[in-house]
């Protein structure tokens, strides 16, 4: 499956050059400035025994031996799974995912996703990162084949969902037309998440009622994601649907997002999954191998502890400077708060996507409390051709921006970082830069990996247990007396 059409209108040095995977780099030399360089140098040694205790990690999950209680739960097979997906591991799972993606691309024009939490939020950050921002609204030529996407059961919104079965009602009316089918991907590790099961049976229902429920297209147009046990597992053998693909134990939801979880329906909507799977391996082979100065989850890990317990600086910002990142960021923040959000400690994540967000948190993150480390993720060249500022004439220059005619939006935008970082550094406030080369698959494929392998190594650093969120429970367990009794 080729890469998504939107990607191939790329700026014109790019369609020049063939893929080049570039490695992101993560520069903290702003950050580190406050930090006492001994104190970085004596964190070294535990980094390093963190290191391994990641790795040693893998291998205890994949020897099959008994976990010891203090090390449950152990979810540390995202890490070497990329790898094992591209070589073609577990019966060729890659190529099964792309040819039932293909096929569920070709029946339909709209896909609903259901999930919640990790079951969720990294397919929204690679539909946002990596498809056109319009998408939705393009027509299925223009997406290149692929359907329109919407979530639903990441909520127990009513109105919501009555909006979207409003629009499949108006849009679909006959099912015999490529352009009026719909289908669902239902994606839930426990199979028991409410929010996902009630959207699952609401919209079930609709997609039933619309084929007919013997229908071939009532079975072959659900696909669910699934563990290998519970409840939606089991409506899956009941139901006989063709296609389910699983998430393997050992995978916990917030670091799914290169299983079947993401990479399903990214596949379904043309992202390059293989580009995104590669780029997640060569930042675990770097963290494997580098040294610290060049590698950026060792690096990252010790700028943001060493900011926290030497400064204070509990409140991370994620500064994403584009709005095709904000769902990036806020993947980051499920992830760093469920991961190391325990015993009272961890810090607080918080996406900001700026320009928009200095003209609502920029006053605080400037002159607020001193508890903020900031890190910039940039991409520093645009997918796109240049958007230029027009010259218009001197009769109509009441803006004064013939100024700055001829110049890309992308000027203006790097003028913006660096003015920010600037305006920071003269007021002693730490920031760290991570950079992109640019916004494609084997980027966010990286960057994905990189913010999950930190978590699991500041967690080992720690002491706390980077995987399970044992404080979710609470609510359910009181949401479920409170609707089934005790
Ligand atoms: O990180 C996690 O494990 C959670 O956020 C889960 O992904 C979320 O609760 C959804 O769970 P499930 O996939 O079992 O429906």
């Amino acid at each position: 499956m080729g890469s998504f059409p939107w990607a191939e209108g790329a700026a014109q040095d790019d369609r020049n050059t063939a893929m080049t995977a570039q490695p992101l780099t993560y520069d903290p030399s702003a950050a580190a400035r406050h930090l006492r360089p001994a104190a970085r140098a004596a964190l070294a040694p535990a980094l390093e025994a963190a290191r391994k205790e990641v790795f040693a990690d893998v291998a205890l999950l994949a020897s099959g031996k008994p976990i010891s209680s203090d090390k449950q739960p152990l979810d540390s097979g995202f890490i070497e799974w990329p790898a094992r997906l591209l070589r073609g591991d577990f019966d060729n799972l890659l190529t099964r995912i792309e040819a039932s993606a293909g096929r569920l691309r070709d029946s339909i024009d709209r896909v609903v996703v259901l999930g919640i939490g990790g079951s969720y939020m990294g397919l929204r950050a690679l539909f946002e990162a990596l498809c056109h921002p319009y998408h939705n609204a393009l027509t299925r030529d223009e997406r290149g084949g692929a359907p329109t996407l919407h979530f639903e059961g990441d909520n127990l919104d009513n109105d919501a969902a009555s909006g979207l079965l409003d629009l499949l009602q108006k849009r679909c009316r006959d099912p015999r037309h490529v352009d009026q089918r719909w289908g669902i991907v239902v994606i839930s590790k426990s199979g028991g998440t409410l929010e996902t099961a009630a959207a699952f049976r609401v919209f079930r229902s609709a997609l039933e009622a619309y084929y007919g429920p013997e229908s071939d297209e009532a079975r072959r147009l659900v696909v669910p994601v699934t563990g290998e046990t519970g409840k939606l597992r089991d409506i899956a053998r009941a139901a006989k649907y063709p296609d389910v693909f699983p998430i393997p134990d050992g995978i916990g939801g917030r670091f799914s997002v290169l299983t079947a979880v993401g990479l399903y329906p990214a596949a379904v909507l043309g992202i390059d999954v293989r580009a995104l799977l590669q780029g997640a391996a060569d930042i675990t082979e770097q963290f494997r191998t580098a040294a610290a100065g060049d590698n950026p989850v060792l690096d990252y890990t010790e700028i943001c502890h060493l900011c926290e317990r030497d400064l204070g600086l509990d409140v991370r910002i994620l500064s994403t400077w584009g709005k095709r990142l904000e769902a990036c960021g806020l993947w980051y923040d499920q992830l760093l708060a469920e991961s190391l959000g325990k015993h009272e400690c961890g810090a607080l994540p918080l996406t900001v996507v700026n320009t928009r967000d200095l003209h609502s948190r920029g006053q605080q993150h400037q002159e607020g409390k001193r508890d903020k480390l900031v890190t910039n993720v940039i991409v520093d060249r645009p997918s796109q051709a240049d958007v230029l500022v027009p010259s218009v004439p001197p009769d109509r220059d009441q803006d004064q921006l013939n100024r700055l005619a001829g110049r890309p939006l992308s000027a203006l935008l790097a003028a913006a970082i660096a003015g920010t970082n600037q305006a920071y550094a003269d007021v002693d406030r730490p920031t760290a830069d991570l950079h992109l080369p640019k916004l494609d698959a084997y980027a966010v494929g990286q960057l994905l990996q990189m913010f999950m392998l930190a978590t699991a190594l500041e967690g080992r650093l720690l002491g706390i247990n980077p995987y399970g969120q044992p404080g979710v429970e609470a609510y359910k367990n009181n949401m479920g007396r409170i609707l089934y009794g005790a």
